[in-house]
């Protein structure tokens, strides 16, 4: 058994939507949807009932796009992402509000730990204070379309929604003692150094939070997953292996790669050292 990963399917585009299809059938492996499957509850939908027969078990997390109120639409904020749980576990997909499975992949037990963090600003540079951070970006003319459409409520804010998600997590995390490595998933980076996006770099503001740094040690990972950045890469930090799984908007893969070459091998994978020598 296998588990394999991908982000950011984004399938509001036609394009997106019509590559589903191409997704190769693993059915006796896991894949981890690691956030932005889509802007609607029913491009989620259409993600499980084209995926799970597929795969043996899907994982799921929230990126800031499912999380979006749009117009004609009434949940906000957390109603929202509730919402989105309940069609999750109709499906019966694993979120992060369920009990972190353990699960054998490649004979190597693991911890699978689907995250929902979001963001609070803080990917920016000392010198910039937290009052001045979306000015900051809007001097570059960045602003991120969260900020229109993502409610935060019943939070006084994006940034205390993001903090109570953290405090939530951490506690469940710690509760388990370092016994099994774990895979931390989550939509949005866990470090400021892997936020890093050279043609739009103030993004980076609406990209994860500082509190998580140093999360992969801490929490005993063996890979962390996440996507958001649509800039597909894989890095080493400590020796834990942080992959981004993006797939993005049309543009930004098609006549590159195809989309089941963006599905990622996360476990067992290749190591450190066998990726080197390719
Ligand atoms: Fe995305
Ligand atoms: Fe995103």
């Amino acid at each position: 058994m296998r588990l394999f990963a991908i982000s950011d399917l984004h399938l509001g585009h036609t394009v997106n939507r019509q590559a589903l299809s191409n997704i190769i059938s693993r059915p006796d492996d896991w894949l981890i949807l690691a956030g932005d499957v889509g802007e609607t509850a029913t491009q989620l939908e259409l993600a499980f009932k084209s995926l799970r027969p597929r795969f043996a078990q899907l994982v799921w997390v929230p990126g800031n796009h499912e999380l979006w109120t749009l117009p004609k639409e009434t949940a906000r904020g957390r109603s929202k992402y509730e919402e989105l749980v309940g069609l999750c576990r109709s499906y019966r997909v694993l979120t992060p509000e369920d009990p972190y499975p353990i699960v054998a992949f490649g004979g190597r037990q693991v911890r699978i730990a689907p995250l929902f963090l979001l963001y609070d600003y803080s990917f920016r540079p000392p010198d910039v204070p937290r009052e001045a951070a979306l000015e900051w970006a809007n001097e570059a003319g960045i602003v991120c379309a969260d900020e229109v459409f993502l409610h935060p409520d019943p939070y006084a804010g994006i940034v205390e929604w993001c903090h109570a998600r953290c405090e939530l997590t951490e506690a469940r995390l710690q509760a388990f003692r370092n016994d099994l490595p774990t895979v931390l998933i989550n939509h949005f980076p866990l470090r400021a150094d892997l936020a890093t996006l050279p043609r739009i770099p103030r993004f980076s503001l609406w990209c994860g939070t500082r509190r998580t740094e140093d999360w992969h040690l801490r929490f005993n990972a063996i890979v962390v997953v996440s996507g958001h950045l649509h800039i597909r890469s894989t890095s080493y930090r400590d020796g834990v292996r942080f992959e981004e799984v993006s797939l993005g908007y049309p543009h930004q893969w098609t006549g590159s790669t195809t989309i089941d070459r963006c599905v990622r091998e996360i476990l067992p994978g290749v190591t450190s050292m066998e990726r080197r020598a390719v």
